[in-house]
């Protein structure tokens, strides 16, 4: 294709206004496009805000099913939940993991029951139950993958009775999409999907979650041994394909705004529903500079967001889920 020359070609003409713009406008951000992660605490009627992340709260299932009955009504289809386990239950084969009644369950079942029009995430790892803080099992210094991966079908499988919809398996180890979509299958739980954080990188910007989650005090070392290299892209294709291959129904790259690169590839690759996580750490770099006066907290929300739609991506796990809902329903967009 080639370009007219000025003054045949003025790419202003069609910026001139808002009609304009609008109806040249390539993206749309809507709130379908919207997951919602929040954290899940023990108690009743109660909150506490996470300090890294402004506007973040920890939520008793009481409230966490009161956050879905307002997302539903917001338009936003799905919410994830992220439970703050309480450090007695954490072990080191971490068994709170699979407990029909664990936190993320019960909330689940409340939410399923309250709200059942909302798609519930669950997420499955073994962090927020493990002793050591990390996603799988640790045996002589080792984060032993096998292991970890029958661990991680038995904590799906009680997600899954407990009324998942869908499953996040942000775990990062080999061949657990697989052993996961046999065990559903096999429990006849043939219709819960799997969203599958297929190309999660080992990164700094997830400091605040674990914060959240309770997780940053007991974690020994770091993730590298099974997250991704953040210099890695190919790499990046080649898991998504083989978890596609494996029973994966979606797939995630995580995190969001540094690895836009990465989203576009995968969408162009493979065509499959793909999302972005537009984690904690990037949440709270808009929010505190938002909250100093430094940005324009709304504009670079959205912003932000539009980039992720604008790289190739079906939709965003975002803490701004329901603030950019918000926004969106009073535009009457
Ligand atoms: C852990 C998990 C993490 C996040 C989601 N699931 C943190 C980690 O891998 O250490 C990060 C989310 C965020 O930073 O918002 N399985």
């Amino acid at each position: 294709m080639t370009i007219g020359r000025h003054p045949a070609t003025r790419f202003r003409r069609t910026r001139k206004s808002d009609a304009m713009r609008r109806l040249v406008s390539e993206n749309t951000l809507s709130t379908g496009d919207l997951i919602w992660p929040v954290f899940v605490m023990d108690g009743t009627d109660q909150s506490v805000p996470v300090t890294s992340m402004p506007g973040v709260e920890r939520l008793t299932v009481d409230r966490v099913v009161r956050a879905a009955e307002e997302a539903a009504g917001l338009g936003i289809p799905a919410i994830c939940l992220f439970p703050y386990t309480d450090p007695s239950l954490k072990t080191e084969l971490c068994e709170e993991a699979w407990n029909p009644d664990n936190l993320s369950n019960l909330a689940t079942r409340a939410i399923k029951t309250a709200v059942p029009e909302i798609a519930v995430m669950a997420d499955v790892a073994l962090d927020p139950y493990n002793a050591n803080g990390h996603d799988g099992i640790v045996r002589n210094g080792e984060i032993v993958n096998d292991e970890t991966v029958e661990a991680l079908v038995r904590m799906a499988l009680a997600q899954a009775e407990a009324g998942a919809d869908i499953l996040g398996p942000s775990d990062m180890m080999d061949g657990r999409i697989g052993a996961m979509r046999a065990g559903l299958e096999e429990a006849g739980h043939v219709n819960v999907a799997i969203l599958s954080y297929a190309a999660k990188y080992a990164s700094a910007f997830y400091g605040p979650f674990r914060d959240a989650v309770g997780a940053s005090g007991a974690l020994k070392g770091d993730k590298k041994t099974y997250q991704m290299d953040p210099a890695n892209g190919d790499e990046a294709l080649r898991l998504v394909e083989r978890d596609l291959t494996e029973g994966a129904d979606m797939v995630m790259v995580k995190p969001g705004m540094p690895y836009l690169d990465i989203c576009r590839r995968v969408k162009d690759a493979f065509g499959a529903p793909t999302f972005a996580y537009q984690v904690s750490g990037e949440y709270a770099m808009l929010k505190g500079a938002a909250e100093r006066g430094w940005l324009d907290g709304p504009r670079v929300m959205e912003e932000s967001l539009l980039a992720f739609k604008r790289a190739g991506c079906d939709g965003i796990l975002t803490y701004f889920a329901p603030e950019m809902a918000r926004t969106l329903r009073a535009r009457g967009a």
